[in-house]
């Protein structure tokens, strides 16, 4: 009797924390789970979907697999990446409903903050920081660390970037993006293991017109604007859509202003923390409107970007205040805020000879300002 060939099914049933979805084969564990959303979608630190090859570096996604299909039904025997694992018909998932999820989780955090500095007081990333979130979500109150960590000079990538190597946490998107976005990619990830970082290569500048998409992909602080380093907290400015007509990018911007002032233009973010799609193609947006377009006038204002009730940015409210008049200076003799208070001026907390983590108690000008600069013993 001849056999009849069966047709691949045109959609897998996944069930991931009693939900359960139909997605296309190939689809990775963790996008189904955005399918679904909200805390069924696992954190990600290194995955990005519009970055060929991200992905399986941080481990934040790990869930676990308790049945691997309906032809096998086995549990897979280890938490896996759901970034990196495709799903298969019938596969049962535990997220957040897995108490090894949790328990694992929470020791990621601890892994990706021994080298991290508590740093987020000053950091320009805070309340964007998808590490400063997950800390909170499942971080640990204390570490079990009692090394020292790595500490490095800050580095100037080109007149627009800067890194912050101690707060890297090595999930290779940036250098993705110098891969898939510019012609040519002059910084990557130089050692291995406790000595890998990113670098340039003699410190060669990144001046690609895409190159400040770096920025907008490293989900910490550790590559930042410098036209808009320690400027404003984003909490404090109010996001605006724009656009602009731009022969480079499509020059769709999300606006942080203060007012009429424009502190800072970075691409628009979904709600995973990624770069829209326009007509099916990543909004990715080039220099010249990120770093050139300053004015409120060089765009067409659309109005208030929408952002999510649990950021930080409108929990404080502060989205639609006016930017204060600036007594500051009437009650100074005339000198502006940032002639008295320039934070690479007045203080070296990230001196590679000072360790933080050395001092009793907290850390006062006294430290800093002993005439010698000696670590505290
Ligand atoms: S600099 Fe940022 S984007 Fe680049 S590897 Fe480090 S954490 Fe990731
Ligand atoms: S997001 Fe999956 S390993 Fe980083």
């Amino acid at each position: 009797m001849e056999e009849t060939k069966k047709d691949p099914p045109q959609f897998f049933k996944v069930t991931i924390d009693n939900i359960t979805v139909e997605v296309a084969p190939g689809t990775s564990i963790l996008n189904a789970a955005r399918s679904i959303g909200g805390d069924v979608a696992p954190p990600a630190m290194c995955y990005y979907s519009k970055l060929e090859g991200s992905g399986g570096k941080c481990r934040t996604c790990l869930v676990e697999v308790a049945a691997g299909s309906t032809a096998d039904p086995r549990p897979m025997p280890k938490l896996v990446a759901s970034c990196r694992t495709n799903v298969m018909d019938g596969m049962i998932v535990k997220n957040i409903t897995s108490e090894k999820v949790i328990d694992a989780r929470k020791h990621i955090v601890e892994f990706l903050l021994l080298n991290h500095p508590l740093d987020c007081p000053i950091c320009d990333q805070a309340g964007e920081c998808s590490l400063q979130d997950l800390s909170y979500g499942h971080g640990d109150i204390g570490t079990r660390y009692e090394f020292q960590r790595r500490l490095f000079e800050r580095e100037d990538i080109g007149p627009y970037i800067q890194l912050h190597m101690t707060r890297c946490i090595l999930c290779y998107r940036c250098t993705y993006v110098a891969d898939q976005l510019t012609d040519k990619r002059v910084h990557g990830i130089l050692d291995r293991g406790e000595h890998a970082e990113i670098s340039t290569y003699i410190s060669k500048a990144i001046d690609n017109d895409f190159s400040g998409n770096m920025i907008d992909v490293c989900p910490v602080g550790a590559l930042t604007d410098r036209t808009f380093r320690f400027k404003n907290r984003v909490w404090f400015l109010k996001p605006l859509d724009a656009h602009r007509d731009c022969d480079k990018c499509c020059g769709k911007v999300t606006l942080w202003n203060r007012g009429e002032e424009v502190y800072r233009v970075t691409s628009r973010k979904d709600k995973w923390g990624e770069v829209e799609s326009y007509d099916g193609k990543p909004g990715w947006i080039c220099n010249t409107c990120r770093f050139e377009k300053k004015k409120t006038s060089d765009w067409i204002i659309e109005g208030p970007r929408k952002i999510s009730r649990q950021s930080v940015i409108s929990a404080g409210h502060y989205v639609g205040v006016k930017k204060p008049n600036e007594i500051f200076s009437a009650v100074h003799d005339g000198r502006k805020p940032r002639l008295l208070m320039d934070i690479h001026k007045v203080s070296e907390i990230n001196e590679p000879h000072i360790e933080l983590s050395r001092i009793e108690g907290p850390a006062t000008g006294a430290v800093f300002n002993n005439g010698s600069n000696q670590q505290a013993e």
